[in-house]
């Protein structure tokens, strides 16, 4: 299937009511592009809940700082489209910077909750309000039903689910498990950056997040578990962010022993800044 290009805000208006008007839900899936099986995964799930599905492909300026990779974020428009068609999404919204932040344009969505967890907001303290900003007007402008996202970002997905609430806009945001290559590093638009050797280094965050979840659900303490991760992830030449075992639902640090949690890391391997996260 050929998606359809919708460039500007007019026309997605025009596409999404025409749905409506045929008595069509929909989901949309929003990416900044460099679209890989991750994502086509979220449009394989939001064709399960929903009649039609859009993608939004935008490098959302705000939620890069002076220092990151706005510059070199991968693109590859007619790749993507390409991809999302395979995948059987029936729309892709590709705003311009103009389109999405017009001359003028001065509303910021802050936060506090889940982005002020203490785990990517303090590495990338610009991150989620550029975040939330872009994913507030998204979910207004294309007037979804349900939202795609998924759980590698897993913050990212908690700090959305709570705007989306606490703002009340009428759209179910649905969390879908990370998509991993075979030998269980998670899929990212990041990973083109890897040499070899770092693509190979890369396996030890999963492998030892899920050495860390073992230990936990032996008994060990999470934090300990956590930071016994950090230091062999070290040991092996990252730079390591962070290794956390959080409550999985308001990130913030465990109280009980019953609490649901979440081991979330993030680590450099050479230039390239790797997230992962797992259940316990
Ligand atoms: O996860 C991403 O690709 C981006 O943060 C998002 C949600 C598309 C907002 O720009």
């Amino acid at each position: 299937m050929k998606p359809k290009l919708l460039r500007t805000l007019a026309a997605l208006r025009r596409e999404t009511a025409r749905w409506r008007a045929h008595g069509l839900n929909y989901a949309v899936v929003p990416t900044m592009g460099a679209i890989h099986s991750g994502h086509t995964e979220l449009v394989t799930q939001g064709l399960k809940r929903a009649d039609r599905v859009i993608t939004t492909i935008f490098v959302n300026p705000k939620q890069f700082a002076a220092h990151e990779d706005l510059g070199k974020y991968p693109r590859d428009e007619a790749g993507d489209v390409a991809k999302l068609g395979k995948a059987g999404c029936h729309a892709i919204f590709l705003p311009s910077p103009g389109e999405m932040y017009p001359h003028g344009f001065a509303t910021t969505v802050s936060l506090s909750g889940p982005a002020r967890a203490g785990l990517e907001d303090k590495f990338r303290p610009h991150f989620f309000d550029g975040v939330a900003t872009v994913v507030a007007k998204l979910f207004i402008q294309t007037g979804a039903d349900y939202a795609m996202f998924g759980e590698k970002d897993y913050q990212q997905l908690k700090v959305v689910t709570r705007m989306a609430k606490d703002l009340d806009i009428p759209i179910q945001v649905v969390g879908i498990p990370t998509v991993r290559e075979e030998d269980g590093l998670a899929k990212s638009s990041r990973n083109v950056y890897l040499s070899q050797d770092e693509r190979q280094q890369a396996l030890a965050i999963y492998r030892y997040l899920m050495n860390a979840a073992d230990r936990i659900r032996s008994g060990t303490n999470p934090q300990t578990a956590a930071r016994a991760a950090a230091r062999k992830l070290a040991s092996l030449g990252f730079k390591v962010d962070y290794v956390a075992a959080r409550n999985a639902e308001t990130l913030a640090i465990p109280k009980d022993s019953g609490e649901p949690l979440r081991l979330i890391a993030a680590a450099w391997a050479g230039k390239t800044r790797l997230i992962d996260n797992i259940p316990v």
